[in-house]
């Protein structure tokens, strides 16, 4: 059986009767944007960094095959660049959803470009829930992505994309970039051995 996080994250009322909520996103968040908000803008959050550490069993691989997607590991000093949304409260449904295997809404500091700063929404997949994988060396996870792939589609494109979203907001992620890299080295041996 896989996690389900639907009804933990229903039960969290963070924010009282708020209408709307800020939510910083870090990973498909940023460039899967299948939810409706009312502004966006780029934002950062303080004392974590992204880490390939968690699995999918639902979006980029399979419980049998589980991929390897973001989560937040705590870092003191460590920036973590993403991409914020202001959001009805409403979304949150939706948001449950897509983020039911293993990742949990915390309340979370986001500080925007211009310096001001705002509480809101993470979602945030920590080291006991069942999905999560845990470290792996970068070449070890690159080689794990390029064979995985689930109902949102392959685990290679999910971080192509992420680099490629974290580039256009001007964001340097040595982590994400050193097994982006990676992945385009296999994939070229790949082509080059299939006949
Ligand atoms: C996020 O993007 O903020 C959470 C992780 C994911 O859905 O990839």
């Amino acid at each position: 059986m896989s996690v389900n996080t639907i009804e933990e994250n229903r039960s969290r009322n963070l924010f009282g009767d708020q209408d709307e909520a800020w939510l910083f996103g870090y990973g498909s968040l940023i460039y899967l944007v299948d939810f409706p908000y009312l502004e966006s803008k780029p934002a950062s959050i303080e004392g974590w960094s992204r880490r390939f550490w968690q699995g999918s069993h639902d979006h980029r691989g399979t419980i049998d095959n589980p991929g390897r997607v973001v989560t937040l590991i705590e870092e003191p000093g460590a920036v973590c660049g993403g991409l914020a949304f202001r959001v009805e409260a409403s979304v949150f449904a939706q948001l449950d959803e897509r983020e039911k295997n293993g990742y949990l809404r915390v309340a979370t500091e986001m500080t925007f470009v211009d310096g001001s700063a705002a509480t809101g929404v993470t979602y945030l997949a920590t080291a006991d829930n069942e999905a999560y994988l845990g470290e792996a060396g970068e070449y070890e996870i690159a080689e794990h992505i390029c064979h995985a792939h689930g109902p949102s589609g392959t685990n290679s494109d999910y971080l192509l994309e992420l680099a490629i979203a974290l580039r256009g907001l001007g964001l340097q992620d040595d982590h994400v970039f050193a097994i982006e890299t990676h992945i385009l080295e296999i994939q070229d041996q790949m082509k080059s051995t299939s006949p």
